[in-house]
């Protein structure tokens, strides 16, 4: 039976690679303590995908996406003789052509709305000054980031039914050309040149290294110095029964209400403990979450305003993001209520809210699963 050599090594390794992020982004997407495989498998994937872009230009015949069949009329074709027509394409039929470019251009989309909300939302990785200037479009980046791998999700479906037809029904034994790189078919084998080889191994070990780097990158933690600009009467006093809030995350209104009541704050007469209570207001005043340009205090400050509710762990806004969480957790003796946030977000009193900072203490990894599966 004739061979033909049609998919080169750099192309079979992305092939996989692109796939295993896929899914493995799309997973780890789910589960926010998960947030550094969601980076890693990010990052890899948007390198792949712009190094398989450009060899789509530069790369081997059947690899090119010149050699990739657009055509209207081809696809009409395919689908029509489904089941009657039985050929072996060299490169992409039809159908994957089309479903390859729209996984290919999808998942650049969803890789940049990805970047763009990482540094709109918590003002990190390469685009982390967008944190003070595009912070309100958070929400519709973030719809946008998970409508797009939605539909990223559907075209990798009909792609891998759409191969298991080609495999098993028109035994083209596609997949096995994916694994070795050749085809039952006659014609010229691919010779990748050196250059394009040298690209290849290139182009995948500085995915791997980028990825890396996401998925450790921890810079985030220098603003822990942070602690030490605040008061010192505020970081004394108002430590005495609870670890700290820090000035933005509640508006100005709470701060007022809270601050004229230390008498009767919240059940515990705090009067006695705060011996400073000007100096410490007029430093939340200054720094209340009004002040912040940035995503959570912004969005807390509009939150506060719709909902009239002054308490933190009551503001609506808070109250969506932990709607997963059952509410029997937060009576968990390590926890005990809804307002230590420090018992789950480490390093909260710093100011700091990172997905990787989620910490539920004392559960079992399995209760934390159906926690997030529920
Ligand atoms: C006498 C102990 C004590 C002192 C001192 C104290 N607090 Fe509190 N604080 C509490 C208690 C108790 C709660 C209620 C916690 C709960 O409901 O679980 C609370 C709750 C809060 C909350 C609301 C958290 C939420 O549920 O959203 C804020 C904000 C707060 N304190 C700020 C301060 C500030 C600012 C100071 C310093 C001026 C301060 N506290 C000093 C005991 C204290
Ligand atoms: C029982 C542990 C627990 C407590 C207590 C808790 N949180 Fe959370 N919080 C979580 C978990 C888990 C998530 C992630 C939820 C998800 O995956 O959607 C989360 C998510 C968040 C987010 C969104 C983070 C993001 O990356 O989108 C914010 C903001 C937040 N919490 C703030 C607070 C504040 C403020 C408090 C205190 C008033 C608090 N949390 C108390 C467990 C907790």
């Amino acid at each position: 039976m004739p061979r033909i050599y049609v998919w080169s090594p750099f192309v079979r390794v992305t092939h996989l690679l692109i796939a295993l992020s896929i899914f493995g982004a799309l997973f780890s997407g789910f589960f926010k303590p998960l947030f550094s495989l969601h980076l890693f498998f990010g990052s890899l994937v948007f390198v792949l995908l712009i190094a398989r872009i450009l060899y789509g230009f530069f790369g081997t015949t059947y690899e090119r996406f010149s050699h990739f069949d657009f055509s209207w009329r081809d696809l009409r074709y395919y689908f029509l003789h489904l089941f009657r027509d039985k050929r072996s394409y060299i490169g992409h039929n039809p159908a994957a052509s089309w479903v390859m470019i729209f996984i290919i251009l999808g998942g650049v989309a969803v890789t940049l709305t990805g970047l763009l909300l990482l540094g709109a939302m918590y003002e990190r990785g390469p685009l982390d000054f967008l944190g003070k200037i595009l912070y309100f479009w958070g929400d519709f980046l973030k719809k946008a980031h998970q409508l797009i791998a939605l539909a990223i999700l559907i075209a990798s479906l009909i792609h891998i039914i759409g191969t298991l037809i080609e495999h098993f029904y028109h035994r083209t034994r596609i997949i096995d050309s994916m694994v070795h790189g050749y085809k039952p078919y006659e014609g010229k084998d691919l010779h990748p040149s050196i250059l394009q080889s040298l690209f290849g191994i290139g182009a995948i070990l500085l995915s791997l290294t980028i990825a890396f780097y996401a998925a450790n990158d921890r810079s985030y933690r220098e603003f822990l110095a942070l602690h030490d600009l605040y008061p010192v009467e505020f970081r004394r006093e108002c430590s005495s029964c609870h670890t700290l809030y820090p000035p933005q995350w509640l508006p100005s209104s709470s701060w007022k209400i809270i601050m004229q009541d230390l008498k009767g704050h919240f059940g515990k007469d705090a009067k006695e403990y705060v011996k400073h209570p000007e100096i410490i207001q007029t430093y939340l005043l200054a720094h209340s979450s009004e002040h912040h340009p940035s995503y959570f205090p912004h969005a807390i400050t509009r939150s506060n305003l719709q909902s009239q509710k002054y308490r933190l762990s009551r503001i609506s806004f808070i109250r969506e993001l932990h709607a997963k969480i059952p509410p029997k957790l937060f009576e968990h003796p390590a926890i005990k209520t809804r307002s230590n946030c420090q018992a789950c977000h480490l390093h909260f009193d710093e100011g700091i809210l990172q997905p990787e900072e989620i910490r539920i203490p004392d559960i079992s990894f399995r209760e934390a699963l159906q926690i997030y599966l529920r």
